[in-house]
């Protein structure tokens, strides 16, 4: 069968790396976008193989990989680290970066200064959590300077102890029409796209309907452009309850534990390591 002139145009978009025009692309042709977290190089590895579009060094590193209760202890030495480590396993997917708290809200400089140092550890782009004037002004001015801006909205997890825990935003009729007016405040300021964070479905939907740029959802419905999941949700690894956002696609934790599990138990019994293991 040939192929129609759409579907080329499609598997070339695929092929592609993934930059921020072309995810505006990928928007109009009604082509999700699927986005992941990773914070050290094999999870990008993976990440990159299965073909993920971007892969987000998110502030989330704090809770999923430094045992913090929240994202606001992580600091600009905790993303670089991360950031760099990440760089390497990636090749068609978009890295973007978290800015972490207190990396952009303090001066415009400082938050120039931030940025810049992300991209030079290797991002390619920035996100930034929220909707005031200085947030809008902050991604004008980086995009001006060349730093591609994803904004964030709805529940946003570095004013967590503004909100007073981690709520889900937009419910009412007020808060909702700010909301759209922020997201469309924030692509005319220049970000190329936008995570939508625990908002109702319908107002997420609205929203993405809005605006050129591409919506990535969590916790936000199906009617966004594309969704995030974090990693450690995703593969299962975090034990116990977890938001009813995340969906568990493998129970990588409870893989982990049996494996250690039964090294230990080798090793106390004397079966590991055996000839096969040791050098002649
Ligand atoms: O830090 C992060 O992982 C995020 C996602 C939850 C969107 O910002």
């Amino acid at each position: 069968m040939d192929e129609t002139g759409e579907g080329a145009a499609r598997r070339d978009r695929n092929n592609a790396r993934v930059t921020a025009p072309g995810l505006r692309e990928r928007k109009a042709a009604g082509e999700k976008i699927v986005v992941v977290t990773a914070y050290d190089f094999p999870s990008a590895r993976l990440a990159e193989r299965a073909g993920v579009d971007i892969v987000l060094v998110g502030d989330t590193v704090g809770i999923m990989a430094l045992g913090y209760g929240t994202t606001v202890p992580v600091t600009m030495a905790a993303m670089l680290h991360h950031v760099a480590a990440v760089r390497p396993g990636l090749k068609r997917a978009l890295l973007l970066a978290d800015m972490p708290f207190g990396a952009y809200q303090i001066t415009p400089e400082a938050a120039m200064q931030n940025a810049v140092l992300l991209m030079q550890a290797g991002a390619q782009a920035v996100k930034l959590e929220g909707e005031s004037e200085s947030i809008i002004k902050t991604t004008r001015r980086m995009t001006e300077a060349g730093i591609p801006v994803v904004g964030h909205l709805g529940l946003t997890p570095q004013s967590v102890n503004v909100f007073g825990g981690n709520r889900a935003q937009g419910r009412e009729a007020d808060a909702a029409a700010r909301l759209r007016a922020s997201a469309r405040e924030l692509e005319a300021a220049g970000a190329f796209g936008l995570v939508l964070e625990a908002i109702p479905g319908d107002l997420a939907a609205q929203i993405s309907a809005d605006l050129h740029i591409p919506t990535i959802g969590i916790g936000a419905g199906p009617g966004c452009d594309g969704q995030v999941q974090v990693w450690h949700d995703l593969m299962g690894i975090p034990p116990g309850k977890t938001f009813r956002h995340v969906k568990r696609y493998a129970e990588v934790g409870a893989i982990m534990e049996a494996a250690l599990r039964q090294y230990a138990d080798e090793v106390r019994r004397g079966e590991f390591p055996t000839k096969e293991h040791s050098l002649p």
